[in-house]
């Protein structure tokens, strides 16, 4: 019944506005109108219907691998996805193949099908181009460095990850699928919708280059607000994504999607690569100069990182602390996988740390 009625609006919109009034106060002017009369460089060189390339007001792909289908137009994609996976994720239902929308954007985004070619083999003409993997808009079938898609994210999973907001509290842009409270491609995009290119890239709420608003719709990471990368202007509008990234994160740890370098679980033999994601804003030689320890204002982070190898995480939490006052600046706070329990005070520039395995024989220790 639903479905029918969804349908229904969906002709109407078709047959009964006609297409240049849905489209024109929003598709036309995106990427995603790859008709003659489209912005981008992927574009048909002679068909001038716009909504045909995703959807048909007739004969749509009755497929039922498209468990949403919009009046589709396309085939589904028969690839085979690798999806994210992460130890920390705490959904109990954990992202399988890709389901729902998030397969209609995958028909053209993992660039294993013609952007004109529509169900049935039928080849729109004036294109014969795929998103190809030397694009940023390619996603491909190896999603293990995207955003996790295709999982629920109920009340479940908010009581158990004390930092996800309870999905009943999000603002109205943020769509989960209807009856499954799935995330999917279009909880953080709209295709039909791009505000404000090139930095907006669809999204229901604004992210990159203009504040951090959508990520922090969802999580609500406790210290966050306070923390520098937060509010320093060098680093506030691109906020989570300074270290995060939501698509194509870095190859050697693609959970939790970081778009560097960065070693955090064990104490080790010390090399720069390892901490890239930070040295590429805090540059090595001014926090690890072994000659001029006083160039930081914590001469003792060379003989810490370098000597003994603990990782900046040991000292620096990734989001922020949860003591804001005097005595807990800079960002500093005792991560209990190295510390066993330990006070540090920036006012008297002193740490009371019992540290493993090497632990200090006289505390509280200065520098
Ligand atoms: C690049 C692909 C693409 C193009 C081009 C496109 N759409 Fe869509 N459309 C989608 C997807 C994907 C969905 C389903 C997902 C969703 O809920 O947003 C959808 C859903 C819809 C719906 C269902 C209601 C809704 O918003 O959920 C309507 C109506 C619609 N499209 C109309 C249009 C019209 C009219 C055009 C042409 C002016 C158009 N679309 C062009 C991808 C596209
Ligand atoms: C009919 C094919 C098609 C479908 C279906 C499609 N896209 Fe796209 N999309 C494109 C093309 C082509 C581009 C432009 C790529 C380029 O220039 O490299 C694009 C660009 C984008 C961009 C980048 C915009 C920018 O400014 O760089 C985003 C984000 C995006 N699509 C998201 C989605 C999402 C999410 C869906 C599903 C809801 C979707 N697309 C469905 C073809 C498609
Ligand atoms: C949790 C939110 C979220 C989800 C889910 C998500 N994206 Fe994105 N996506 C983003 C953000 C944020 C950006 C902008 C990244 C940037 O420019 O730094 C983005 C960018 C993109 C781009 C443009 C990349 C570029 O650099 O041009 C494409 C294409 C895209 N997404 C497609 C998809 C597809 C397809 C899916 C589903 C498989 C998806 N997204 C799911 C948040 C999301
Ligand atoms: C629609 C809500 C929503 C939005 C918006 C969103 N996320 Fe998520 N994100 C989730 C949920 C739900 C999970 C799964 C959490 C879990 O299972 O523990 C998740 C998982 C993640 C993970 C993997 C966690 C792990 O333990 O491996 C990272 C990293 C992440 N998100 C970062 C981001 C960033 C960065 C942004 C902004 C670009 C963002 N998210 C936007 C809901 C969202
Ligand atoms: C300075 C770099 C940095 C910034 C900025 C940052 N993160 Fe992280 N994030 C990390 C690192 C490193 C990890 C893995 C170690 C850890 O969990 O602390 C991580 C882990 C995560 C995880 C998975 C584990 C967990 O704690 O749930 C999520 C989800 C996440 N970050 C989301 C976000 C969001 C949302 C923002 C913005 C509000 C953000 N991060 C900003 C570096 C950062
Ligand atoms: C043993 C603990 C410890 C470790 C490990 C550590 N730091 Fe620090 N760091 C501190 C303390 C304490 C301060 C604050 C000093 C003050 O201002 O009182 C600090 C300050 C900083 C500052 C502020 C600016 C400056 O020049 O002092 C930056 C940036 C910084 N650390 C980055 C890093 C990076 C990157 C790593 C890993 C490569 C790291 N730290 C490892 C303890 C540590
Ligand atoms: C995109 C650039 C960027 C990245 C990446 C980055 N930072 Fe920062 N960081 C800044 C800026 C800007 C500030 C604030 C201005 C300053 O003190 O230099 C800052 C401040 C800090 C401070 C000092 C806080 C204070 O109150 O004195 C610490 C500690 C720190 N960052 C650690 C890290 C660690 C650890 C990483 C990697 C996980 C990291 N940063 C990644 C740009 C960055």
């Amino acid at each position: 019944m639903k479905a029918t009625v969804a349908i229904l609006l969906l002709e109407t919109a078709f047959l009964a506005l006609g297409q240049a009034a849905y489209g024109s106060s929003s598709v036309v002017n995106t990427k995603h109108n790859l008709s003659v009369s489209g912005p981008g460089e992927l574009k048909s060189t002679v068909e001038t219907r716009v909504c045909i390339f995703c959807h048909t007001p007739h004969h749509a792909n009755e497929d039922k691998r498209l468990e949403v289908n919009p009046l589709w137009s396309r085939e589904a994609s028969s690839v085979t996805y690798d999806p994210y996976f992460s130890e920390t994720m705490q959904a109990t239902t954990k992202p399988g193949q890709p389901t729902g929308t998030s397969r209609l954007c995958l028909s053209c985004h993992d660039g294993s099908i013609a952007l004109g070619m529509l169900k049935g083999n039928y080849q729109l003409p004036g294109i014969t181009s795929r998103i190809t993997p030397d694009r940023s808009s390619y996603i491909g079938s190896d999603l293990r460095n995207d955003h996790p898609v295709s999982f629920p994210y109920d009340s479940m999973l908010s009581t158990k990850d004390l930092e996800l907001n309870a999905p009943s509290t999000l603002p109205p842009e943020i769509r989960l699928e209807r009856n499954t409270n799935f995330v999917q491609c279009t909880t953080c995009h709209n295709p039909h919708k791009d505000p404000s290119p090139p930095n907006s890239k669809f999204l229901v709420l604004p992210n990159y280059k203009n504040g951090t608003q959508l990520c922090i719709a969802c999580h609500n990471k406790s210290g966050w607000s306070a923390n520098v990368h937060s509010t320093a202007d060098a680093t506030k509008l691109d906020g989570c994504e300074i270290c995060h990234k939501p698509h194509g994160a870095n190859g050697v740890n693609y959970a939790p999607l970081l778009g560097n370098r960065y070693e955090y679980r064990t104490q080790h033999q010390y090399d720069a690569g390892g901490y890239s994601l930070c040295l590429r804003c805090h540059a090595e030689a001014d926090i690890l100069d072994p000659l001029h320890p006083e160039k930081t204002k914590f001469p003792k982070h060379y003989s810490h990182v370098v000597t003994q190898g603990y990782p900046c995480i040991a000292c620096h939490p990734s989001h922020g602390v949860t003591i804001n006052d005097a005595a807990h600046a800079h960002l500093v706070e005792f991560s209990s996988i190295f510390v066993t329990s330990g006070t540090y005070d920036s006012v008297t520039k002193s740490c009371n740390v019992t540290c493993h395995p090497t632990t200090h024989l006289t505390n509280p220790k200065y520098y």
